[in-house]
C-alpha cells in the first residue's frame, strides 16, 4: 500500500491536487530556514509522492558552490531536520534533480544565469517548466530580487497560464504600514496578485485549519458563534525560550512584529470572520480582511488596550535564565518587547461588546498556542456558587501547538449521593485519533503554492490591515522608550499589567 494510502492526512491530496511540471528555486540557499523547513519539506512531499514527476529544485545563493556541494548540505539538511529519515532511494531521484546557481541578489546578470539554467532543464525535459521563487533571505534584499525577477523577464514566464511563474514571499511583510505599502507596491510592479504567495506558517498547521472545519462543518457552533452567546475570546501564544541566538533580528523585531501582527491575527481572523461564500481562495481571504478592518483602534497609554513587557531572570524548564537585558547581543537598556498583551474590539454585527484577548510572550510558563471561546455563564438560579456547585462558563478550545486539538469545558455532576458539580472536558486530540506523524506546516503550503492554491497565504491588504492597527501602537512604544515597560519573571505568565488589562473588564486569563 502507498504511503499516501495508508495516512489519513495524506487522503485526497493525491488525488485531485497535481501540480504542474515545477521548478522551485530557492533564494538564499544556504540559509536557517532553507535547511531546517524548506527542503526537509521538499523532501516529504517527494517520499509522500506529491511531487510532480517533473520536478526540479534549484538553489540560489552568493556563495559559488557546485551542485554537488548544494546537494551534499541539501542532504545533510534532510538527515538533521526532516521528520523522516533520509532514504537512499527518494533522496537519490531529488539529488538528481537538484542544482545550484550562484550569484548576488542585486546583480542583474545573476538572474540572467537563472533563467538560463531554467531554459536548460526545460529542454532536458521537452516541455516548460512553472518557476515557483521562494523568497527566503532576510527581509533587505527581498527589494532587489523582486526588482530583478521583473526585469529578467523571469516574473512574467508563461504568463497567463496555470504553470505561470509564483513567488512565495517569507515574513516580515515589512515592519509598518508604509514598509508594508512599500514592498507591496514592488511585488505588485513585477507579479500580479494570484502570483504571489505570502506565506505566514502557521496558517499550515493542521489545527489552524481544522479551526475552520470545526466552525464550518459542525452546525451546532454557528447559531452560538456571536455576541448572544460568547462572553469573550482569548488567544494565547506563548513561547518557553527567551531569544536565544536571535538577538539581531529580535532586537529589530520584537514580540508585537514577530508575533503579534502576523500570527496572532491570522488566528483571530479565522475565529471571528463570516463564513465565506465558498471555499474558493478569495471568498476565504475577503472574510479575513472585513474582519481586520472592522477592529477598533487600539487604544494606548494607561488604562488603554495594550501592555508591553520584558522577561526578567527566571527559571524555566528547572533551570534558571537570565533576563532578556543579561542575553548576548542585547543592546544595554533596549526597550525591545518580548510580551505583548491586547485587547480588542471588532466592530461588527456578531462581535461589538465582545472583547478578543492576545497575548504572545517569550520565556512564559510553557510552550502553547491556543484559542479560547469562552461562553457566557449560565443564569446562576438553579446551580447557584457555593461549595456544592462549581460552575465554570463552557469554553471552547482549540490547542493548536502542542498536543494538537480541541477541548469543550462542561458541568457535570460528581457521581454521589448529593447533587455536587464539576467543570468536566470533553478532548479530542489530534495524536490519538489520527496518528502523531502530521505533515509539516512548510509541506502543505509548499504544495499549496505549486498547485496555485492561495486560501492559506497572506493577501496584500490583509497585511496592510494588519499593519494599519499596529503601527500606531509602535510608534507609540518607540517614542516611548523604557517608559510604561513592565517586567516579568521568566517562567510565568506575564507582566502585572497583562492581569490588569482583564482584571478591568471583571476577568482573567486562563491557564492553558
Ligand atoms: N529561520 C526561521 O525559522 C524563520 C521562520 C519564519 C520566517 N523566517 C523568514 O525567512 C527568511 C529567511 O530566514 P533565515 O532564518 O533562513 O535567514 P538567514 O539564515 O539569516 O538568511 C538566509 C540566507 O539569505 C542570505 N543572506 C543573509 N543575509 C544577507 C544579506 N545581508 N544580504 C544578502 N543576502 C543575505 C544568505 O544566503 P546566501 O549566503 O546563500 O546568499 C543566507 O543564508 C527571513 O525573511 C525570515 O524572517 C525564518
Amino acid at each position: 500500500m502507498a504511503t499516501s494510502e495508508r495516512h489519513p492526512f495524506l487522503q485526497g491530496l493525491s488525488k485531485h491536487r497535481d501540480a504542474p511540471p515545477t521548478a522551485v528555486v530557492i533564494f538564499g540557499a544556504s540559509g536557517d530556514l532553507t535547511a531546517r523547513k524548506l527542503i526537509p519539506a521538499v523532501y516529504n512531499l517527494a517520499c509522500d509522492n506529491l511531487l510532480p514527476a517533473d520536478f526540479f529544485l534549484v538553489g540560489f545563493g552568493r556563495k559559488p558552490v557546485s551542485d554537488e556541494e548544494f546537494r551534499g548540505h541539501a542532504a545533510q539538511a534532510v538527515r538533521q531536520f526532516s521528520r523522516r529519515e533520509l532514504r537512499d532511494d527518494i533522496w537519490g531521484r531529488l539529488a538528481a534533480k537538484t542544482s545550484y546557481v550562484a550569484g548576488g541578489y542585486d546583480e542583474r546578470a545573476a538572474f540572467d544565469r537563472l533563467a538560463a539554467h531554467l531554459v536548460q532543464l526545460e529542454k532536458g525535459l521537452g516541455r516548460e517548466v512553472q518557476p515557483l521563487f521562494y523568497i527566503s533571505t532576510p527581509p533587505s534584499v527581498f527589494e532587489p530580487i523582486l526588482i530583478n525577477l521583473g526585469a529578467s523577464g523571469l516574473a512574467s514566464r508563461n504568463a497567463g497560464q496555470a504553470h505561470g511563474a509564483k513567488v512565495i514571499i517569507e515574513k516580515p511583510f515589512g515592519r509598518d504600514l508604509d514598509s508594508a505599502l512599500k514592498l507591496n507596491a514592488t511585488i505588485g510592479s513585477v507579479f500580479a496578485e494570484n502570483q504571489v504567495f505570502r506565506i505566514d506558517h502557521y496558517l499550515g498547521k493542521e489545527t489552524v485549519q481544522d479551526l475552520l472545519v470545526q466552525r464550518f462543518a459542525n452546525a451546532i457552533f454557528e447559531p452560538l458563534w456571536n455576541r448572544n452567546f460568547v462572553d469573550h475570546v482569548q488567544i494565547t501564544v506563548a513561547e518557553e525560550v527567551g531569544v536565544g541566538s536571535r538577538a539581531g533580528y529580535y532586537e529589530q523585531s520584537g514580540c508585537l512584529r514577530d508575533m503579534v501582527q502576523n500570527h496572532t491575527m491570522q488566528l483571530l481572523a479565522l475565529t471571528a470572520m463570516e463564513p465565506p461564500v465558498s471555499l474558493d481562495p478569495e471568498a476565504v481571504r475577503d472574510e479575513k480582511v472585513k474582519v481586520l478592518k472592522s477592529i477598533q483602534p487600539l487604544g494606548i497609554g494607561p488604562g488603554g488596550d495594550v501592555t508591553r513587557a520584558q522577561y526578567g531572570a527566571g527559571m524555566t524548564g528547572g533551570k534558571p535564565v537570565p533576563g532578556y537585558l543579561e542575553e548576548p547581543g542585547i543592546a544595554p537598556g533596549s526597550a525591545t518587547e518580548t510580551f505583548a498583551a491586547l485587547r480588542l474590539s471588532i466592530n461588527n454585527w456578531r462581535w461589538q461588546g465582545v472583547p478578543f484577548y492576545l497575548r504572545s510572550g517569550k520565556r512564559m510558563a510553557r510552550r502553547v498556542t491556543e484559542i479560547a471561546i469562552q461562553f457566557r455563564a449560565p443564569p446562576g438560579t438553579l446551580f447557584a456558587e457555593g461549595d456544592r456547585f462549581d460552575i465554570a462558563p463552557n469554553t471552547l478550545s482549540f490547542q493548536i501547538q502542542p498536543d494538537e486539538g480541541s477541548s469543550l469545558v462542561l458541568n457535570g455532576k460528581i457521581p454521589g449521593l448529593e447533587t455536587r458539580t464539576q467543570p468536566v472536558k470533553m478532548s479530542f486530540r489530534y495524536a490519538t485519533t489520527f496518528g502523531s506523524n502530521t505533515p509539516e506546516a512548510y509541506e502543505r503550503l509548499v504544495l499549496d503554492a505549486m498547485i496555485g492554491d492561495s486560501t492559506l497565504f497572506i493577501r496584500g491588504d490583509e497585511a496592510e490591515a494588519s499593519w494599519r492597527l499596529y503601527t500606531p501602537v509602535l510608534e507609540s512604544w518607540q517614542a516611548q522608550g523604557r517608559v510604561g515597560l513592565e517586567s516579568y519573571a521568566s517562567g510565568s505568565w506575564g507582566p502585572q499589567g497583562s492581569l490588569a488589562l482583564l482584571a478591568r473588564d471583571r476577568r482573567i486569563w486562563r491557564e492553558p
